[in-house]
């Protein structure tokens, strides 16, 4: 395991304030001596989570939540205790000197903070060549010709891609960087997958490059804009997912944005990057985008730390009316007010801004309405409400979005003001809306993934075994250790159920530390592996305090008991009457075996 000392820890405690920690995640409020916050471990209202500036610890009256800024990280940013403190360290500038490395968590580390030096110099190449190569130049029109500036280029670190690949892959050669490496960054692929020797293509060429940052500022993928025209390929390509970048986690602009957002009470959410791009050089620099994926939950969770309130400015265009529908659903069920810009048809912010000018699009901002009734406009418009069976129609699917909004309070002032609005009976109006509601909340855990979903068989699956997939899945010491462990897990395999999805699991080896990650990679279990999972998963929330420890007693009592069962197997196969002198030979040697294991094993079993 890895030792970071503890005077080191101190070091870092020392050098770290607490209410500016949390205050670079999420707005905090002073309250008399202390300090409020919405608590960010469990769902509510009205602030109960304190800190206190004195002692260096906050506590959650709410859930009970409390520790200091290492448990803080830890729990906020899901990192086992030594990432904990080396993320405090580097914020603080302090140099940490480990006393000993575990191998494995080290590895991975390492491989994550490369990967992030390779973003930062590859960032700075593109950005250079854009300011500079000569080849550059139509580049360079290009953004000119979208009214952006050298400044812009500058501000966002925009690059320029050659053609040619040999120009980047020589440049990171160079520098240092493995070909493992390019292609663990998604930057480059291997021309035949699986291939090593296959040789790197590059997955961007002659395209305007736009970093995409987490929330610390690090480059951690691109976006990657054609210059020509060309529909073999997509307008945009983004870096696909690599362990440092989960798509559905990442909110462009967002390392800028969250500060503003305090100041301006809102986040202003755009459709795409370039208009986020084009909002904050006009001055709104709250404004941020999706990387050009569906919103998701953890978009949504992720934007509630830092604001009550989003106003979204999507293209008014079919798409952009669709993902604005998607985007309220999982902002209301973070119980987040949304309200909506409308811009003319076939114009985005970015356009918007640049033919009518800041302050137009200003004064549609400060007319941005509800959802709600930006959807009663809309539909009226469109004329489908001129008699009450269109209306009460309409109503019906009104009802369903209504029903995403968690707060019972609002979401009856909301069914009073949309019956009058539609000129239907609010009481009607109230029962669609409860029915939805009874459909929308059924399945508690989790709201997309399992509606409506019919009784599937579980996988059958093992407890012992599904302890070590919850601890695969949610540590990274434990998933590094129990995928050294392979030969062993092979040999247990034919004697418990549910080997296989543990398997599966170090197989692809989701990154831990992000939930993200591991959402998307249960999701393509298939769904009576799933559903095994969640029933032995939903009282396996907590981690162990050593889940490295809680692995590999878990792996030895598996061990014990397939041997056991191998035994058992084995005594019955000798005495089968007919058995042949060959296969009974067999036999012996194999009891012989087993009863060498399991002397060794004996001692650890109650
Ligand atoms: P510009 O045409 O440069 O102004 O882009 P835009 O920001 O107006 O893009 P648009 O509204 O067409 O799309 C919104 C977002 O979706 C973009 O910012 C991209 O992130 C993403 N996007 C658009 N086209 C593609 C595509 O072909 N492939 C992928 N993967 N993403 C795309
Ligand atoms: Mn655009």
């Amino acid at each position: 395991m890895p030792r970071i000392p503890e005077e080191t820890v101190e070091q870092v405690l020392a050098a770290t304030d607490l209410v500016d920690l949390i205050g670079s995640y999420f707005p905090v409020k002073r309250a008399g001596s202390s300090f409020k916050a919405l608590c960010p471990f469990h769902n509510e209202k009205s602030p109960s989570f304190h800190i206190n500036a004195a002692t260096q610890h906050f506590h959650c009256f709410g859930c009970g939540e409390s520790g200091s800024a290492v448990g803080f990280v830890m729990k906020y940013e899901n990192l086992p205790f030594p990432d904990a403190v080396r993320k405090l360290a580097s914020r603080a500038g302090i140099h940490i000197i480990e006393e000993a490395l575990d191998p494995a968590a080290e590895k991975s580390r390492r491989s994550r903070s490369r990967l992030i030096d390779l973003h930062r110099e590859a960032a700075a190449f593109f950005h250079q060549l854009l300011l500079n190569d000569p080849a550059a130049k139509h580049a360079r029109d290009y953004l000119k010709s979208r009214g952006f500036g050298r400044e812009m280029a500058e501000r966002w670190t925009i690059g320029w891609v050659p053609e040619n690949a040999r120009t980047f892959l020589d440049f990171a050669r160079e520098k240092g960087y493995s070909g493992l490496e390019l292609r663990d960054s998604g930057l480059a692929a291997l021309r035949q997958e699986g291939d090593a020797r296959s040789g790197l293509y590059m997955r961007f060429r002659d395209r305007l490059m736009f970093p995409i940052r987490n929330d610390y500022g690090d480059v951690i993928a691109f976006s990657a804009r054609q210059l020509r025209e060309d529909p073999r390929s997509g307008k945009y390509i983004n870096s696909p997912e690599t362990p440092i970048f989960n798509k559905s986690k990442v909110i462009f602009a967002l390392d800028r944005a969250r500060k503003h957002m305090l100041k301006a009470g809102y986040a202003l959410l755009c459709e795409g990057q370039i208009d986020a791009i084009s909002c904050h050089e006009a001055g709104l620099e709250n404004a941020i985008a999706p990387l050009g994926t569906a919103f998701t939950p953890h978009h949504a969770r992720l934007l509630r730390r830092y604001t009550e309130t989003i106003v979204l400015c999507f293209d008014s265009d079919a798409a952009g009316v669709k993902a604005t529908r998607r985007a309220f659903g999982e902002l209301a069920a973070e119980g987040l007010a949304v309200r909506v810009v409308e811009l003319p048809a076939g114009d985005d912010p970015d356009t918007f801004i640049r033919t009518h000018g800041i302050e137009a699009f200003r004064a549609r901002l400060d007319a941005a309405q509800g959802f709600f009734d930006y959807m009663v406009n809309r539909a009226s418009r469109e004329k489908t409400l001129a008699n009450v069976a269109d209306r009460s129609k309409f109503a019906r699917e009104l009802a369903e979005l209504v029903a995403t909004i968690t707060d019972a309070v609002n979401r009856d002032a909301l069914i009073n003001h949309l019956a009058t609005r539609l000129q239907i009976g609010a009481d009607e109006f109230r029962g669609s809306v409860d029915q939805a509601m009874r459909s929308l909340r059924k399945p508690a855990a989790s709201r997309s993934d399992e509606l409506a979903a019919p009784a599937v068989a579980l996988s059958p699956l093992d407890n012992t075994i599904a302890y070590l997939c919850h601890l695969a899945l949610q540590s990274p010491d434990a998933q590094a250790w129990l995928a050294e462990q392979i030969e062993t897990l092979i040999e247990i395999s034919p004697f418990l159920d549910g080997m296989d999805i543990l398997r599966k699991i170090l197989a692809r080896r989701p990154d831990a530390g992000s939930p993200s990650a591991v959402n998307a990679f249960t999701a393509t279990l298939p769904e009576a592996d799933l559903r095994a999972l969640r029933r032995d998963l939903t009282h396996l929330t907590q981690l162990p305090d050593h889940p490295l420890e809680a692995a590999a007693s878990g792996l030895n009592q598996l061990s014990l008991r397939a041997l056991k069962i191998r035994d058992a197997r084995v005594r019955a196969a000798l005495r089968d009457p007919a058995l042949a002198p060959e296969r009974l030979v067999a036999l012996m040697h194999e009891t012989k075996e087993i009863k060498r294991l399991l002397g060794g094993a004996q001692p650890a079993e109650q």
